[in-house]
């Protein structure tokens, strides 16, 4: 599978400037990302969110905001039955917690043909769990596991292993990445996606010797043309 960057955000102006460029391939969200944005009607923002994302064939993922089980159900239910209006379903995950009590209802909702993002991993048993129950996408917090002085290398190369042993469909999506490093070095130990912030993206693309090199050759191209 090609690796992939997925902007984590839920600012729609950011979502269609990198749309744009062809650079990214989905969007997360998550409630503190939505929680982010200027007071609104949740299911409105995420609706025009989903209508960008389906016209340049974007994946999103779009977390539930509740931990209680049966209310899990009844939220992803609405979230995927109110979305799949706007974004084909094969573009479209709804993001649940992973726990014990969370593992049955994740069970019941794939079985019910919802995809899920089984999501706020921090270890290799808990992406691999969320692989057995058939998630599209489980998410490894890579930064947050790193504050806890873990490592979160280790976790996505003994996940990739799980996965291929297994031949499991899900995706090993590493969230929380706050550098440009952190991208390479979450590709490098197994991540088929990362997914991260405007800025973050944007830093991908600068280096001082870039600049310093081009404005060097329009320098020396303005003085030859004199
Ligand atoms: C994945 O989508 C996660 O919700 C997100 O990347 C968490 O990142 P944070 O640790 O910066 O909140």
């Amino acid at each position: 599978m090609n690796k992939k960057i997925y902007l984590d955000s839920a600012n729609l102006k950011e979502i269609e400037e990198l749309g744009e460029t062809g650079l990214i391939k989905g969007v997360t969200t998550n409630p503190s990302l939505i929680a982010k944005e200027p007071k609104n009607d949740f299911q409105e923002l995420i609706k025009k969110i989903a209508i960008y994302c389906n016209d340049k064939n974007l994946s999103l993922s779009v977390e539930v905001f509740t931990n209680e089980p049966s209310e899990i159900i009844t939220q992803a239910s609405e979230l995927w039955e109110d979305l799949t209006k706007v974004i084909e379903e094969k573009n479209l995950a709804i993001k649940v917690p992973v726990s014990f009590e969370n593992l049955k209802v994740i069970k019941f909702l794939v079985e019910s043909g919802i995809s899920i993002n089984t999501t706020c991993c921090f270890s290799t048993n808990q992406m691999f769990l969320a692989s057995i129950l058939g998630s599209k996408y489980a998410s490894l917090f890579y930064c947050r596991l790193r504050d806890n002085d873990e490592n979160p290398n280790l976790v996505l190369s003994e996940t990739q292993q799980l996965y291929s042993m297994n031949k499991v469909n899900t995706e090993i999506i590493a969230g929380s990445i706050r550098t440009s490093d952190d991208v390479l070095q979450a590709f490098s130990n197994g991540a088929n996606i990362v997914t991260t912030s405007f800025n973050t993206i944007i830093n991908m693309t600068k280096h001082p010797k870039t600049d310093e090199s081009i404005e060097g050759f329009l320098k020396d191209f303005k003085n030859w043309m004199n």
